[in-house]
């Protein structure tokens, strides 16, 4: 198992009512690459702007 470089942790997020992101983990170790995918609205820029820390989680680890 390589080196993990990124680790998410539950992380969720809600704009009023929509929750955007609900408990995503994943991990990324060092020479792998990660790709999110899913339908309109499934949360996939959400979950990439609170990885990059454009975006706050409400709850969960990055
Ligand atoms: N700033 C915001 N304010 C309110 N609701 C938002 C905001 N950003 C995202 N949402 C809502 O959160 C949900 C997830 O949106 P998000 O943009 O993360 O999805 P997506 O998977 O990137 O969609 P797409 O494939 O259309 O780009 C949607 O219901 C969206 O309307
Ligand atoms: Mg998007």
């Amino acid at each position: 198992m390589s080196e993990t470089v990124l680790q998410v942790t539950g992380v969720s997020r809600s704009y009023r009512s929509v929750r955007a992101a609900d408990d995503v983990s994943f991990t990324l170790g060092v020479g792998g690459s990660l790709g999110i995918v899913g339908e309109s609205g499934s949360g996939k820029t959400t979950t990439a702007r609170i990885v990059v820390g454009l975006e706050r989680a409400d709850a969960g680890e990055v």
